[in-house]
């Protein structure tokens, strides 16, 4: 018989002494990366020194790959620069593997950012979306094969996946800042091509305000795993937009960084 799959995962050497000194966990999307400015005095671990860390072959710009370890807002964090992609060839546990490894150090609360297309005919680019929910369209889990936690059995409630506490606080931070944040459902794809017309018209019809091919794996991993979550899509496009690049994406994230990293580092001090 096969070893059951395992969620959890064993922090690598390089790591031992930050486990139980972080407190949150952010993972920073395409063009988020400047965030990572935001922690004092970090350790940073380049993914590729962490023989645990799944290595994609296919790498792509604007998803360097390194940990900072240090304190942003007076907290103990750990921030993942760069993510796995379920459209890189890896699999859905292996894309989830930031969110596992936070719980490893023992993170509390998991948040995540992603560049996502707009397909709320209300969004524009630069606008930063609050996750409210999430819908999983890939068609995969970072849970095929979980046993369950010990004794218990897989099937990890979604409901309020991105913790209503969190997403008041960060509410009532944004406002405080003047910021304006966007609450909507983020849509997860798998990817690499983009979407064509017909299907932004039928994600919008099931309830998405922003899609993109990151984040739900990461999410479904840390409510198995216990970890509060808060989730922020920047808009970097219109979905299905005219001329879209890799660029654009990235051009966006620059623009928005400012306010997202002082609306961060203020949700953090507060945790
Ligand atoms: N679609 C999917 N993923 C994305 C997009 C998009 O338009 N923009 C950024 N990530």
């Amino acid at each position: 018989m096969r070893e059951p799959m395992d969620l959890n995962v064993r922090p690598d050497e390089a790591l031992l002494p930050w486990v139980g000194r972080v407190r949150a966990a952010v993972v920073l999307g395409s063009g988020f990366g400047g965030l990572a400015g935001a922690v004092t005095d970090p350790q940073v671990i380049p993914y590729a020194d962490l023989p645990s860390f799944p290595h994609p072959s296919a790498t792509v710009a604007g998803h360097a790959g390194q940990l900072h370890l240090g304190d942003a807002g007076g907290v103990p964090v750990v921030l993942f620069q760069g993510r796995v992609h379920r459209y890189q060839g890896m699999s859905a546990l292996d894309a989830a593997y930031p969110a596992r490894l936070a719980a490893a150090l023992g993170v509390e609360t998991l948040i995540v950012t992603n560049a996502a297309g707009g397909v709320s005919p209300d969004l524009s680019p630069g606008d930063v979306v609050l996750i409210e929910d999430q819908i999983n369209l890939t068609g995969d889990s970072p849970l095929v094969g979980w046993p369950g936690p010990p004794g218990g059995v897989p099937f990890v409630p979604m409901r309020d996946a991105y913790d209503p506490e969190l997403r008041a606080l960060a509410l009532q931070v944004a406002a405080e800042q003047g910021m304006v944040l966007h609450p909507g459902v983020y849509t997860g794809l798998l990817g690499p091509a983009f979407e064509t017309v017909a299907e932004v018209e039928a994600f919008r019809r099931l309830g998405t305000d922003v899609v993109g091919m990151s984040t739900v794996h990461e999410v479904i991993a840390a409510r198995a795993l216990g970890l509060r979550v808060l989730g922020f899509s920047l808009v970097s496009n219109a979905a299905a937009g005219v001329g879209l690049s890799h660029e654009e994406v990235l051009e966006a994230g620059a623009k928005a960084e400012a306010s997202l990293s002082k609306l961060l580092l203020a949700v953090l001090a507060r945790l």
